[in-house]
């Protein structure tokens, strides 16, 4: 594919590059992703397009999440959501598998395909295949009237505005925050309080100044950058909520300034991947508080005990941290299933900053496409 981005009219607002504006400017992405959308009345959430009546929710029984690359993380993250908080099984799928794999599903089997420029090939033809066999197909979609868009039975829209640099950065939030709503809803036909609602909402609302003040982290994780610009691999480690962020810090990294790095749950690393441990592969650990927090941290203490330098992503209120990692960023806290939306800015922050030291070219990574059309 040619690499072409198209920035239309978009203007970079006084931004070096696009990818930095739109990490920027997920506090107000978020705030529009909810505009509109949180009924304080009912304690739930409301979507204008979903199309589906009070029977047809009701009935649902599984859930599928279908996409590629970032969009696929969040699937993940929708994943830990629906099922915590609506207590529907969810599959996530990749789209590419999906469309070939004919998978059975139950009768009652609700579709969601989630993707930003709504034209990724493999999304589209798996959402087809699946509304083929009757299922019931979704979009969560950022670009309006786009090919998923159409092809899908309803859908809920990001509104996170024009995203141009390759690396998705506030579209992921963006759709994260969607199926956290997506998770109240389903919850409130289901086994969730009024009371449970009215603090999904009120924790839902406190996210863009959470957002913004992930940002101020921006000068610290140049420095960090500065550090580590030269290594050659990176492991990325979390767990529960923040094993798909591990896996998108990851992804971005790769992306845009060609440094191989994998992501991981975090225990799984003494099941081989803590092989790759030494001195010279820095692990980032997203490690805020919760309940896999004293885990997380036992695993950053097997690897300080294997010499490898420790970069740990934690809670601004959290006192053992600088004892295990070399470096620590601090994010605002709030509560777990909303973790992924704080936890990733840094991370985004991250890969922009080692990209532009090694003089890699940040809105248009060599070999990629910003929707890729083609299979
Ligand atoms: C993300 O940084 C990537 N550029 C890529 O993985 C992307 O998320 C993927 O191609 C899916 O795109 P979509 O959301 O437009 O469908």
């Amino acid at each position: 594919r040619p690499l072409e981005v198209d920035t239309g009219d978009v203007s970079l607002n006084g931004f070096d590059h696009y990818m930095l504006k739109e990490i920027y400017e997920q506090p107000e992405s978020i705030r529009n992703a909810m505009r509109g959308r949180l009924d304080d009345q009912d304690a739930t959430a409301v979507f204008g397009g979903l199309n589906l009546t009070p029977q047809q929710l009701r009935s649902v029984e599984r859930i599928v999440l279908t996409g590629c690359g970032t969009s696929w993380h969040s699937a993940l993250v929708g994943e830990y959501l629906i099922e915590e908080l609506a207590r529907i099984p969810v599959s996530v799928e990749y789209a590419s598998e999906l469309r070939y794999r004919n998978p059975p599903m139950e009768n009652n089997t609700l579709v969601f395909g989630i993707t930003q420029s709504g034209e990724t090939a493999d999304t589209l033809a798996a959402l087809r295949e699946t509304k083929r066999k009757g299922h019931r197909t979704l979009a969560i979609c950022n670009v309006v009237a786009s090919s998923i868009a159409q092809a899908a039975d309803g859908g809920v829209y990001l509104h996170a505005g024009p995203e141009i640099g390759v690396a998705s950065t506030k579209a992921y939030t963006s759709q994260c925050c969607v199926l956290a709503m997506l998770a109240l809803y389903f919850g409130r036909t289901r086994h969730m309080s009024y009371e449970g609602g009215k603090r999904l909402i009120e924790e839902l609302r406190r996210l863009p100044a959470a957002v913004q003040q992930a940002l101020t982290t921006d000068e610290q994780v140049r420095d960090v950058a500065k550090k580590y610009c030269n290594a050659t691999n990176f492991l990325y480690l979390g767990r529960q909520y923040n094993f798909p962020t591990a896996l998108e810090g990851a992804l971005k990294l790769k992306e845009i300034s060609y440094i191989h790095a994998e992501g991981y749950p975090a225990a799984e690393m003494k099941h081989g991947p803590i092989a790759l441990v030494d001195k010279d592969t820095p692990s980032l650990f997203i490690v805020p508080r919760g309940t896999t927090h004293d885990k997380v941290m036992a695993n950053m203490e097997e690897v300080k005990a294997r010499g490898g330098p420790i970069i740990a992503v934690a809670s601004h209120d959290d006192p053992h941290i600088e004892a295990i990692a070399d470096d620590v960023i601090r994010v605002p806290s709030v509560q777990e299933f909303l973790q992924p939306i704080v936890t990733v800015v840094p991370l985004q922050l991250l890969s922009y900053h080692i990209a532009l030291l090694r003089g890699c070219d940040v809105d248009k990574p060599r070999n990629l496409a910003k929707s890729v059309t083609v299979e």
